[in-house]
């Protein structure tokens, strides 16, 4: 039996672990230097202003909402294909999540589906949309932007797939996913099987100050610790001419979101290696584009996609779970992203109904995720493809 081939794996290397052990012995082991270097780091990767270390991509999220102040009853539009977070989001905040459906090209949420959505109801009845970089391709925010910007409506882009994806705009410019110049939020995760793994972790990306400072606080309880935004009285904290050194307050109420700095240090130790692991995994989409060109098996997506960040490889396939249960039986572990979030039990207690988006339904009869990872070997890969050409093989 060969080794397990999993669809996602983290890679940590002596460097990694030599950058967390100093961080362990160092004073700090949160809220150290090293989160101000991982923030800095990450933002000039990105190409935005500000960034803040959170403790994972869901805590990101629902900073998000926080501080866009998403209240009882405001409706939020996101893509049924997408892990649960990005839509659980809103609901943090008591807001309601409606669901737009996807484009069946690019899996993405469908411009004409949000757009429908919007012309339907009067000015106002939208706060935001939440669009997805699934699976490591870019979303076209700009024509987004200039829908949001129609409808009044804020955008969190959710990027936790795609570090180091873009997209290229009407001028021929190469935008990046969470660079901030369309979206006024994005957010990241470094879950292990993520571009860049911290165990947990997560960012959230602006050009906004205001936005910036309000995420600092809400990170860390929403506590201020500056005299300019004291309102309490210096004689009532203690002081005589100013306040004293001790003295802080939590004026809003935030949550303890913070990361570590031993994680901090993972990350930017894996982010020296971020443009080296795109490379090689969109060498192995090319690979799987070359090998699977042309079956009849294969429904969906093949062939090069500019600037996508390939978090994960997907096709369509005929009979997908013979496929999945074959490949299990040679130690390949695929897997189904995603199983669309509108008919998770939870969102149908809610009132969404199978039906409802024929498109994203349609997409989760067919899609298996298949093994992507800068470490998966060349024999790997070819292992993989060769049992999958011979699974369509045995059946014909
Ligand atoms: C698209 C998307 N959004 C949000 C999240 C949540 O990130 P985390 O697992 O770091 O909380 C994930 C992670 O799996 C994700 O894939």
């Amino acid at each position: 039996m060969t080794k397990a081939i999993p669809y996602g794996r983290q890679n940590i290397t002596p460097e990694d672990i030599a950058t967390v052990i100093e961080t362990l012995q160092s004073d700090y082991l949160t809220q150290g230097p090293k989160i101000a270097e991982f923030e800095e780091a990450f933002a000039n990767y990105i190409g935005c202003k500000y960034a803040v270390a959170v403790a994972n991509g869901t805590a990101a999220l629902h900073l998000c909402t926080l501080a866009l102040d998403v209240a009882k009853g405001q409706k939020v539009i996101t893509t049924p294909i997408t892990f649960a977070a990005s839509a659980n989001c809103i609901r943090y905040c008591d807001g309601e999540v409606v669901f737009a459906d996807i484009d069946p090209e690019t899996y993405l949420i469908d411009y004409e589906s949000v757009k429908k959505l919007l012309e339907a109801s009067p000015m106002g009845t939208y706060q935001g949309i939440v669009p997805v970089d699934f699976a490591g391709r870019a979303v076209d925010l700009e024509k987004f932007r200039a829908l949001a910007d129609q409808y009044n409506l804020w955008i969190i882009e959710d990027s936790c797939h795609s570090p180091g994806g873009y997209f290229v705009d009407s001028k021929g410019n190469q935008q990046n996913c969470g660079n901030g110049n369309f979206a006024d939020l994005a957010i990241f995760s470094f879950h292990p099987v993520k571009h860049i793994a911290c165990g947990e972790g997560g960012m959230i990306t602006t050009n906004d100050e205001k936005l910036y400072k309000k995420l600092l606080m809400l990170r860390t309880h929403g506590i201020v610790k500056s005299e300019d935004l004291y309102t309490n009285s210096i004689e009532f904290a203690g002081g005589d001419t100013q306040y004293p050194l001790w003295y802080m307050e939590m004026q809003q109420l935030g949550f303890n979101y913070r990361l570590t700095d031993f994680q901090a240090a993972l990350g930017l130790s894996q982010l020296g290696r971020a443009d080296a692991g795109i490379i090689r995994r969109r060498a192995i989409a090319q690979k799987y584009n070359n090998s699977f060109q042309g079956k009849s098996f294969i429904k969906g997506q093949s062939g090069a996609i500019e600037g996508h960040a390939y978090h994960l490889y997907i096709i369509e396939v005929e009979d997908r779970l013979g496929l999945y249960n074959f490949l299990r039986t040679q130690n390949i572990f695929a897997q189904i992203h995603y199983i669309p979030c509108h008919l998770m039990p939870y969102y149908r207690g809610l009132g969404w109904k199978e039906g409802d988006m024929p498109e994203a339904e349609n997409y989760y009869r067919h899609c298996i995720s298949l093994p992507m990872y800068p470490t998966l070997t060349e024999e790997e890969q070819q292992f993989v493809i060769a049992t999958i050409l011979s699974f369509y093989e045995m059946a014909k």
